[in-house]
């Protein structure tokens, strides 16, 4: 079947999320309207608690809405069921959190190859060259063999970094990727986002440092739920 060439990697209407429990319920997103395209990059920011790891951890298909349409790449993801929604996640979106994710049992290689293996269609040669491919673009192939533990945060967040481009992503979801660094590592995995992002990846990232978020070219802001800005910055 063809698919539209204009068809939006992220489509998302009248999004909304409410956290559940008998008592108590927070409606975390409320009436969301957000469409990204292919390659874009686009930041999120809003204070604590207004809905931005909701939203990503939804744009992500880590977690479901509770009303409203969400459409990725054309693909209606209401019908979608937990394997189909895993096989998305693991093929097509990288993903890179404050506190790194890291396996704390596996090396530095193995935390990058473990996403690639899951896949079931790459060969061991395949995945080495990918391997060996992002830790370079990182600077961490002289760090392959370290655990999580024997590296410091801003070459821990670097591993993570090779581990969602090591997928080749169609979307990078970045949630205060910098948050636990400091100024010349976050400096360092902003510089990585962009590269990212110029090889073709959407990339959405999270960020509460305003300056930050002002460097991309559009940015959406939050509060209490709802998008209450979407901007293009000029650069
Ligand atoms: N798992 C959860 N269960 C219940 N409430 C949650 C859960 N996760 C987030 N929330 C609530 O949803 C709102 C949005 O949270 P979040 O998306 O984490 O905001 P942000 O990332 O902008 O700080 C907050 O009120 C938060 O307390
Ligand atoms: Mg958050």
């Amino acid at each position: 079947m063809m698919k539209a060439m204009n068809t939006s990697l992220i489509d998302m209407r009248d999004i909304g999320k409410t956290y559940g429990g008998r008592d108590v319920e927070t409606r975390a997103l409320n009436g969301i309207d957000l469409r990204i395209e292919k390659g874009e990059f686009v930041s999120f920011t809003g204070p604590s608690g207004c809905g931005k790891s909701t939203l990503l951890s939804l744009i992500g298909l880590l977690a479901s809405f509770t009303s409203g349409r969400y459409r990725f790449d054309g693909l209606d993801t209401a019908v979608l069921d937990r394997d189909a929604r895993a096989r998305i996640r693991n093929r097509r979106i990288g993903f890179i959190f404050q506190s790194f994710n890291l396996l704390s049992g596996l090396t530095a290689a193995e935390n990058v190859a473990l996403p690639l293996h899951r896949r079931g269609n790459l060969g061991p040669a395949e995945i080495e060259a990918r391997v060996e491919t992002a830790l370079e673009k990182v600077g961490m192939s002289h760090r392959r063999r370290y655990l999580p533990s024997q590296l410091s945060g801003g070459q821990q967040q670097r591993v993570a970094v090779a581990r969602a481009l090591a997928g080749r992503p169609a979307l990078v979801l970045a949630d205060e990727p910098t948050g636990n660094l400091d100024s010349k590592n976050a400096k360092k995995v902003t510089a990585l986002l962009a590269s990212l992002n110029a090889e073709g990846a959407a990339v959405c990232l999270v960020t509460h440092d305003a300056g930050l978020a002002a460097q991309a070219p559009r940015t959406v802001e939050l509060l209490d739920g709802r998008m209450v800005a979407d901007q293009v910055n000029r650069g």
